[in-house]
């Protein structure tokens, strides 16, 4: 009832509308209270916009980061390993048709969302845009890059916009999968030939500083921080949620005999922190300005990839006006 007296007054207010103080403070208020916001909830400009990047950026970084993977598809080094991988790029694929939908909610097209990510207007993890050199890179993905990515998303099943926190939950249970596989394959090759184990250690050290930046800029440097958590999309920081990423994956690390790649990695006896040495920021933003290893490479294998589906799309669209049409007149003739 209080939802519909919201949705009466103003369904999607205009970006430049002034907003009602009245609205604004009794969205507050049920944010507050840890009532979910719906799609046909009264919401501040701001929030929607915020989300619908946000969302948008969640289902691009799915849909690119198949491609790392894909490339080892054909090399898998057995059939059960291949099935494996296979379902878990499937699962990404998943992943980014739920977000894609949640985001469509938010009155923002499928197409739009699209045509931003093939343009280059829109973002997706940088974690993506690092090449796969050998199969441990398999592992290490599945382990470190699904591992932050359920970091991060865990706290999201709560976010308080409804569709988003829903699609979250289905997908950090198959994140879950993802990281274990990872963490398999690391574990066979660390414990197998002297060989097998250097691939494992070169392929921490290629992955683990891109998956730490993965969490984003430090929480002084992020701007979008303290209204995303204010709002409740946000329920830790940045730099809360990448302690905790090293704090559990350290001594996993550990146990695989391998090295994370920090000489300034330290223990803190009183925080019980593992302390992490200074991150290239550096780096990060040459990545996230489209100047890492693979951008062009992943933009236009997508551009490809939807360019060649292109008749699929057709046909299938075709397919559904011509049983559309034979339901109307199968209902004409009873
Ligand atoms: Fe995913
Ligand atoms: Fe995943």
């Amino acid at each position: 009832m209080y939802t519909q007296a919201l949705n009466d007054k103003d369904p999607s207010p205009a970006e430049d509308t002034i907003e009602d103080p009245v609205l604004a403070e009794r969205f507050q208020s049920r944010i507050d209270q840890e009532l979910r916001i719906e799609a046909n909830d009264w919401m501040p400009a701001a929030y929607r916009r915020t989300l619908q990047r946000q969302i948008a950026q969640h289902a691009h970084s799915e849909v690119i980061g198949m491609q790392p993977e894909g490339n080892w598809l054909t090399r898998a080094p057995t059939l059960k390993r291949k099935a494996i991988l296979l379902a878990k790029i499937q699962d990404e694929a998943g992943h980014g048709l739920y977000l894609y939908s949640a985001a469509e909610t938010l009155g923002i097209s499928r197409e739009e969302m699209e045509s931003q990510l093939l343009t280059g207007k829109a973002r997706y993890s940088s974690i993506f845009n690092y090449p796969t050199l050998n199969w441990a890179d398999m592992g290490a993905i599945g382990w470190l890059v699904d591992g932050a990515a359920i970091m991060n998303q865990v706290p999201l099943c709560r976010c308080s916009y409804g569709p988003y926190a829903r699609a979250m939950v289905r997908v950090c249970k198959e994140e879950s999968f993802h990281q274990r596989q990872g963490y398999d394959i690391m574990t066979q090759m660390a414990k197998g030939t002297a060989a097998q184990k250097a691939m494992a250690q070169d392929a921490l050290n290629r992955t683990w500083w891109p998956s730490i930046m993965m969490f984003g800029p430090h929480d002084s440097d992020s701007s979008h921080s303290e209204q995303s958590m204010a709002w409740k999309i946000k329920r830790f920081s940045n730099d809360d949620l990448r302690q905790k990423f090293i704090n559990a994956t350290v001594p996993q690390a550990e146990y695989l005999g391998l090295t994370i790649p920090d000489p300034d990695l330290k223990f803190n006896e009183e925080t019980g922190n593992w302390e992490s040495g200074p991150i290239d920021w550096d780096e990060f933003k040459q990545v996230l300005a489209g100047n890492g290893p693979c951008n062009h490479l992943r933009l236009s294998t997508r551009q490809r990839a939807v360019a060649e589906g292109e008749w699929v799309r057709e046909a299938a669209a075709a397919h559904a006006a011509k049983q559309s049409a034979r339901a109307t007149n199968k209902e004409e003739a009873a």
